[in-house]
């Protein structure tokens, strides 16, 4: 099953528009490079609405003392308790905690966004 979520043309990189398929609620994004991505709209902790929370990058270190900011418009930071997941790899969590977001085919006709989902999904 497939549903229409948005025009094209509304979904603006580090935004994210909800909406449903078949009664599950999801997401649309645009990773850093321009890429039309879909989520689940509840984060795996305790089921927040992933799309009232923030596209951004994260901080990075490789030593201690030494941080830079990285993987701009790539990470989707949950509203309530802050998980980071990376939409540019099929929303796997920065941290390792259990539970991605589950990732949802999302393609462009006619100008329309769609969110598929394949039947097991
Ligand atoms: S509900 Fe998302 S981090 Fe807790």
């Amino acid at each position: 099953m497939a549903a229409v979520i948005c025009r094209e043309e509304e979904l603006e990189k580090q935004e994210m528009i909800p909406g449903s398929v078949d009664n599950i609620p999801v997401f649309v994004c645009r990773t850093s490079e321009g890429e039309i991505r879909a989520f689940i709209d509840r984060c795996p902790h305790q089921g927040a609405c992933m799309s009232k929370g923030k596209i951004d990058g994260a901080p990075m270190s490789t030593a201690p003392g030494e941080y830079s900011f990285e993987h701009e418009g790539d990470i989707v930071r949950c509203p309530w308790h802050g998980r980071e997941y990376n939409l540019r790899e099929s929303g796997k969590p920065l941290a390792p905690v259990k539970g991605k977001l589950k990732e949802f085919s999302a393609y462009v006709k006619d100008s329309y966004v769609y969110v598929e989902l394949k039947r097991g999904s």
